[in-house]
């Protein structure tokens, strides 16, 4: 069983704010945006926006959302799943935990299993 690799911690990332994490850390097919939600939850996404190249770690988060910053479609935290136009094709959303105030991403692992 996989315990996921540390992408950063959590004092780095602040409430409502967003972090990039490079694919060459994770592996990943995207950069991986880790994103904070108003509650303090931690969640990822794909980096890059479905509907253009705009990074969803700049993008603002708030009650388990996050707006694209360039033309504001709303993606789910929990699962990617896009609402709001232009965008019409969902995000991938990958599993983390926060262990001892550490951030640990599961990529490709999804959050919901
Ligand atoms: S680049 Fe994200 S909605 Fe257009």
């Amino acid at each position: 069983m996989s315990t996921g690799i540390r992408v950063a911690s959590l004092d780095d990332l602040s409430v409502e704010e967003g972090l990039q994490i490079s694919s060459d850390v994770t592996g990943t097919e995207d950069d991986i945006a880790l994103l904070r939600d108003t509650d303090g939850t931690v969640y990822a996404l794909n980096d890059t926006c479905t509907h253009a190249i705009a990074s969803l770690s700049d993008g603002y988060v708030e009650d388990g959302y996050v707006e694209c910053p360039v033309h504001a479609s709303r993606f789910c935290l929990k699962n990617g799943k896009v609402s709001g136009l232009p965008a019409t094709v969902d995000t991938v959303a990958h599993k983390v935990e926060v262990r001892d105030g550490e951030i640990y991403l599961f990529p490709n692992e999804s959050p919901e299993a």
